[in-house]
Formats: C-alpha cells, sequence, structure tokens
C-alpha cells in the first residue's frame, strides 16, 4: 500500500475534526485537508493539515475543485449535505478514490419518507407513519380528506388525546426537523412548522412516537460486510431533563448499557437487514452506516439511519477504535472487511458540546465573542477538545457558530469519563455568559452505574 498519504476530509464540525484525528494517528497518512474544515482543525497538530474554506458543502463542484488542487490520494466525505449532492459520486468519476456513499445509498438519509419505505418492504421494526405532499393543491385536498395531514392528526388525536407523534420534515434539516407533539394543537402547530424548513419540509411525515432509551450505532459497510463499532447515546434536546427544542447533539456517551441485553437483536433487524436490503434492491452501501435506535418494552426499533458518523457520536465512538483507520477504510473500498480484525479499546467516553447560548434558535449575537480556557481545557489528562464553529484570531479562540466544540473526557467507566470531561468544561467561559451546555448526558448510564 502506498504510504505518505495525503487524505482530504469533505465536511465543517467537531466531527470531521475527530475523523481528521483518526486518519492523522494512521502512519501512512503524511498530510491532511478539511474542506471546507474549520480553524480548529488546523490549531496546533502533529502533522501538516491545511483547512481550505474556498468551497461549500452544497456545492459538489467547488469540492472537486479542492481534490483537484490537492490531488489526495483517499477522501473521506462526512457530511450529509455533500453526500446528499452526489459528492461522492462526483469525486469518484473523476477518479478519486472516495470512502462514503454514493447519493442513491445515502438516500436512506436524506430522503425520510424513502428510507421509511425502505424499512417496512425489510420488516425493520419501525414506528408507523404516514407522509403527506404539500405541494399538492388544496383543491386536490378537497377531494381526498385523507390527503390531509390536518385531518388526519384530528382522526388520531380523537382517538387518544395526549399520543407522541412526530411531524417530520423529510429533507436533510441538520437534525432539527423532528418536532415533537403531545397533543392535537402541537400536531397542528408543528404541521405549520414544515414551512420553514423549505424545500426539506414540503413532503414530510407524521409518525408514531416510540416511547423508551435510545442508542446509536455506526456500522463500517463494505457493500456485503461490515463492523458496527462500540454503542454510543446521543443527548438530543438542548436542555438539561431532555426539554426544549432537538439539536444535533449536545452530548453523547460511548458505550451505552442500554445496548447490551439486545445486541443480537440490534445486530439482526437493525443493521444487518438494511445492508442486505440495499444490497438486494441493487444500490448496495458502502460508507458509514448511522443507527438511530430506541429500545421498547425490550425490543428494539429504528428512528433513523443516516449515511455518514454521527456528529457528536464519533467524538466518542472513533477515538476508540484501535485498528489503523487507514487499513479499516482500505479494506471496506476493497471488499475486504470480513478479512481484517477490529479492535476498539475498553473505555468509557463523554463528550459534552459546548454551544453558543441560544442555539439552535437565535444565537447570532453571540458569533465573534471570545471563548477563554479551551486551550487549559486541553490540557487535562484523559481530555480531548474537538473544534467545529471556532475562528482563530492571533491564536485566540472565537464564537463562529451554533455549535462550537466538544469536550470529550475517557475513563475507566461512565463516572471517570464524565469528571473528566466536566471538569475540562468547567475551565471555559464565552464572553458575555453565552456558553451553553448539558450536564445531564448519559444520566440513565451514570444512574445504572451508581446504583
Ligand atoms: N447525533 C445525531 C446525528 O449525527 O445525526
Amino acid at each position: 500500500m502506498k504510504e505518505n498519504l495525503t487524505v482530504l476530509i469533505i465536511g465543517a464540525g467537531a466531527r470531521e475534526d475527530t475523523i481528521s484525528r483518526a486518519w492523522e494517528k494512521s502512519s501512512k497518512v503524511k498530510r491532511l485537508i478539511a474542506a471546507p474544515g474549520n480553524d480548529f482543525i488546523g490549531y496546533e497538530r502533529k502533522k501538516e493539515v491545511i483547512v481550505d474554506k474556498n468551497c461549500s458543502l452544497k456545492d459538489p463542484e467547488s469540492l472537486l475543485r479542492i481534490a483537484c488542487k490537492y490531488n489526495p490520494d483517499r477522501i473521506e466525505v462526512a457530511q450529509d449535505d455533500a453526500l446528499a449532492g452526489g459528492t461522492v459520486d462526483l469525486l469518484q468519476k473523476n477518479g478519486f478514490q472516495v470512502f462514503g456513499p454514493t447519493k442513491i445509498p445515502a438516500r436512506i438519509e436524506w430522503d425520510k419518507k424513502e428510507s421509511r419505505e425502505f424499512m417496512q418492504r425489510h420488516k425493520i421494526p419501525s414506528p408507523d407513519f404516514r407522509w403527506f405532499d404539500s405541494n399538492k393543491s388544496p383543491i386536490f385536498r378537497l377531494f381526498d380528506p385523507n390527503k390531509s395531514a390536518k385531518n388526519y392528526v384530528k382522526k388520531l388525536y380523537k382517538k387518544e388525546p395526549d399520543k407522541l407523534t412526530y411531524i417530520k420534515a423529510t429533507g436533510l434539516c441538520a437534525g432539527k426537523g423532528a418536532l415533537k407533539s403531545t397533543n392535537l394543537d402541537e400536531a397542528i402547530a408543528n404541521i405549520q412548522k414544515m414551512k420553514k424548513f423549505g424545500d426539506a419540509g414540503k413532503v414530510f411525515l407524521v409518525e408514531e412516537g416510540l416511547i423508551g432509551e435510545e442508542f446509536s450505532y455506526h456500522v463500517v459497510v463494505d457493500g456485503e460486510n461490515y463492523h458496527a463499532f462500540k454503542s454510543a447515546q446521543d443527548s438530543k434536546t438542548v436542555f438539561n431533563f431532555d426539554e426544549g427544542d432537538q439539536t444535533g447533539g449536545m452530548g453523547a456517551i460511548s458505550p451505552a448499557m442500554v445496548t447490551a441485553p439486545i445486541s443480537e437483536d440490534i445486530e439482526k433487524n437493525l443493521i444487518k437487514k438494511p445492508i442486505d436490503g440495499m444490497r438486494k434492491e441493487g444500490r448496495p452501501y458502502k460508507g458509514v452506516l448511522y443507527l438511530s435506535g430506541i429500545k421498547v418494552d425490550g425490543k428494539p426499533f429504528n428512528i433513523e439511519y443516516n449515511a455518514r458518523w454521527g456528529d457528536p457520536e464519533c467524538q466518542v465512538v472513533l477515538p476508540s477504535v484501535k485498528t489503523d483507520y487507514v487499513d479499516i477504510i482500505e479494506a471496506c473500498l476493497e471488499g475486504r472487511l470480513d478479512r481484517i480484525e477490529i479492535q476498539e479499546d475498553k473505555k468509557s467516553r463523554f463528550c459534552i458540546v459546548g454551544a453558543s447560548r441560544g442555539y439552535p434558535n437565535n444565537y447570532e449575537n453571540v458569533i465573534g465573542k471570545r471563548i477563554y480556557g479551551l486551550e487549559d481545557a486541553m490540557k487535562i489528562d484523559g481530555v480531548e477538545v474537538y473544534g467545529a464553529g471556532i475562528k482563530i484570531i492571533d491564536g485566540k479562540f472565537y464564537a463562529n457558530g451554533g455549535r462550537l466544540f466538544s469536550i470529550v473526557g475517557e475513563g475507566d467507566n461512565i463516572m471517570d469519563a464524565r469528571q473528566k470531561a466536566c471538569f475540562a468544561m468547567a475551565h471555559v467561559h464565552i464572553k458575555g455568559n453565552n456558553l451553553q451546555h448539558k450536564i445531564d448526558i448519559g444520566w440513565r448510564d451514570v444512574e445504572r452505574f451508581l446504583e
């Protein structure tokens, strides 16, 4: 295998920072390019790291221009908009070696309606749903009242007034497209809110809400063979006590104890079935498949599949991989994942996302404010910091987005890891008291551990 590799990572968040560090760890890698990346990705690295922002994740041609400029030996496309736009297809067509699913298999993430229909076809345990198309004219709905989402939820809530439902945009919405409703008024208001997602919300689902404990898995797939990494659990609401709006993710833990007694069921019904299903349908999946699941009365169900590493779950799962990342990706690209052994460490990891106050809604007034103490947090033993919305000017950090950074503590158990992450976060402050973060990430596992 070629050594001294140049690797291009496509994406801009703390997930891509984590991925870049997995590639950097390999002795076969010499140079990393992050596009568009963020300032923190290039900060104090052991190897040469170039951040090139001269592109857009929604513009595959601009990403191709970056690839042509640096001529990388390998490319990992890690971000959903880029995958949905067909970036992998375009780069492959131009002769690059690319890790990540092409546009059609990646549809499992970017088209929630098609994804649910696929799950139905392959008997993957998942919630009941109906889909609606607001492109259709009101006249059309007049003749067929069942086509009206409002009529549908009225019927649902007549039978069960406090039913849990999710109104879900079918397109990509940065993790914020599933709106929870617990009564008819909320459901109707959420149907109205689909408009704010533009094209992504024109077709939307009304889904039965499942009640249970959530988990996630990341599975590297070569079209046929696969390896599921350690389990994880995301923390999706913006506030503690599982309250507030949905976010892209405010923290994560790995492993997640909820999966232990049902891991075989998860593998059989939620991991193997979609991989086999996509292969049988002639669109074999190659890349990282993300499973978001929920345990309901002892049985696992799907919440969604994504076509990439989760953010912030990547920050707690990928650092545990001991096998050279280049070897894993190589085996994946060559369809021989069944012939390598992938090893992970036995540590627990606890991630807290530091966000701008107001995220996921209005945080514009935080942009440009100084972030203090991150340099100190990075120096703590057993702590890693991964950067997202950060600008660096004269060596100082400034807020430049909603989710700004991830602090990950690692330890022998969840409490050990949690203490390190919380201690590190206590070093950080954003001017004007503008740092927002949670403390109850993985609270169920914390309780299980303490009992
Ligand atoms: N943390 C959820 C996601 O990355 O989709």
